[in-house]
């Protein structure tokens, strides 16, 4: 910027300050700030607010509530403060790390670091735009006056207080502020918001509502987020009829009109206790209302039906959003209409959608797959999973260059441990140990760890008397051989006894 001739603002530093939080760089805050000092930039209330919030950002609260109460004190040290508190961090990791290397003697763990994001190269650049965090000064600087919180900052404070589930702390936060002489730091509609959120989040409905007929009292009005918040808190504890009449008081008493994000809400909501009629209707009013749907709103519609076995009509609703200019059918729309089919184990309607969804450029996912897997199982057609696990196999293997330069539109894969639990099960059922064990093997390669316990459990109770009768043609009594070999491998891995005890096995034809 100075080579422009065009110096850094306090905006431009207020921005820095975001970016040292969005980067994890907590050490390094307060030497923006002192940059901004040391330039003689005029600090400002944004400032003041943009440090509170990084340290709620980074959930130190402790660091969040000692800068409100050094402005609180009128204090111009602010600088030394987060010095001290970076001291303090530096020595609590010294002391965790210790902790964390007697550990490691005891039980051979490796200490993995905290997923700190530290991006190549980024350090060169924090030590050119705050070449005074390289060589810090002997004396932190003073802010050139003090500053007193307002009600943003108090509020932010609070938020870290309720996203950490502090209900008393962010309570006992408004009474402190409703108390305060200066008009500037009283609790205003995002405060209340605030408290109301701390409550839903601990599940005290009723306290939450408290709160809103409090706003009304003191002539804070409630805004859309704050019944939003309500009802969504209303929907997680199944009271649907309680939201439903929040959602009418919303629009009558307060004269705030639902949006879509209001309806998204109570439609889920609908889901949760089965009430796909219900779904629709609010789906309608809503649109009748004339708000217009979101991609949100019919997937979340297509859902309330594929659940509750109907998916003739998930797939109305996706025929319907494949019309709507406004929105994008997405893959979690295309996903949706194949669980629905796939609950009722209608896995032909199932395929014929998936490949409708290749033909319009979408990769089925391991979501796809795992409903795929799941419908298999229920339609009970194990042969189907062998097609199947041939595809996933293909998107799994890492692909040599050459060979991937042709086909680089397919993404790889990354199974699931659902998916392949599910593939391996239907296997061992229908006896197909050796995609039982290429699957196993997946699983293990992926670090899932298989449930041997069960798949014993399945050997035992459907198998152990296979392979018995004595009545076969020859190529059968071939093929019977072939699969025997298979089973006595899968029994090896199981640790049941096989006739492979105590060699090594392979899944070849054997040489005796
Ligand atoms: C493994 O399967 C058994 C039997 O089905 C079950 O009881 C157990 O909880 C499973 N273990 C794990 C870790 O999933």
């Amino acid at each position: 910027m100075s080579e422009w001739d065009c110096e850094p603002d306090v905006l431009t530093y207020n921005v820095m300050i975001k970016l040292c939080a969005r980067v994890g760089r907590k050490e390094l805050i307060v030497f923006v700030v002192e940059r901004i000092i040391e330039k003689g930039v005029k600090v400002c209330m944004t400032t003041m607010h943009s440090l509170v919030a990084a340290y709620v950002g980074f959930g130190d609260l402790r660091t969040a509530e000692r800068i409100v109460q050094a402005m609180r004190e009128k204090r111009r040290d602010l600088c030394k403060v987060l010095r001290e508190c970076n001291g303090q961090d530096l020595k609590e990791k010294e002391e965790v790390e210790e902790e964390e290397d007697a550990f490691e003697d005891d039980e051979g763990l490796v200490y993995t670091p905290r997923d700190e994001v530290i991006e190549e190269g980024s350090e060169d650049v924090f030590k050119k735009l705050l070449p005074n965090s390289v060589n810090p000064s002997d004396e932190p600087p003073l802010l050139p006056k003090a500053f007193a919180p307002d009600s943003r900052i108090y509020t932010t404070l609070m938020k870290g207080y309720m996203k950490n589930g502090r209900v008393a702390d962010t309570a006992r936060m408004l009474e402190a502020m409703r108390r305060q002489d200066d008009k500037n730091s009283h609790p205003d509609e995002v405060t209340y918001t605030t408290v109301v959120s701390a409550f839903v989040k601990a599940g005290l409905m009723d306290r939450a509502r408290q709160v809103l007929a409090e706003m009304a009292r003191m002539g804070v009005p409630a805004n859309r987020i704050t019944y939003n918040v309500l009802l969504k808190g209303y929907c997680k504890q199944l009271q649907i009829d309680k939201a439903e009449d929040l959602l009418r008081e919303m629009a009558e008493d307060a004269g705030i009109e639902p949006d879509v994000v209001s309806y998204n809400i109570i439609i889920d909501g609908c889901i949760l206790i089965d009430d796909s009629a219900g779904a629709l209707s609010f789906f309608n009013e809503m649109r009748t209302r004339g708000i217009a749907p979101t991609k949100i709103s019919y997937t979340t519609l297509m859902k309330a039906f594929a659940m509750s076995g109907q998916p003739k009509l998930a797939n109305r609703v996706f025929d319907e959003m494949m019309r709507d200019p406004r929105v994008k059918v997405d893959l979690i729309a295309w996903n949706m209409l194949v669980e629905g089919y796939c609950r009722l184990g209608l896995i032909e309607d199932a395929k014929r959608v998936v490949s409708r969804m290749k033909e319009n450029g979408f990769h089925p996912n391991v979501a796809t797959y795992g409903s795929l897997a799941n419908g298999v199982s229920l339609a009970r057609k194990p042969g189907e999973a062998l097609l199947l696990w041939k595809e996933i196999k293909e998107r799994c293997v890492v692909k040599k260059r050459e060979e991937s330069e042709g086909d680089s539109s397919t993404p790889m894969l990354k199974p699931d441990e659902g998916l392949l639990d599910m593939l391996a099960d239907i296997c061992v059922r229908a006896a197909f140990f050796k995609k039982a064990l290429e699957i196993i093997a997946c699983m293990e390669e992926n670090g899932i760890p298989p449930n041997k316990t069960k798949f014993k459990k399945i050997y035992v109770e459907m198998h152990s008397r296979m392979f018995t009768s004595k009545h076969a043609s020859q190529a059968r009594v071939e093929r019977r051989m072939e699969r025997k070999r298979a089973a006595e491998a899968f029994k090896f891995w199981l640790g049941l006894p096989n006739s492979y005890y105590g060699s090594e096995w392979k899944l070849g034809p054997r040489e005796d």
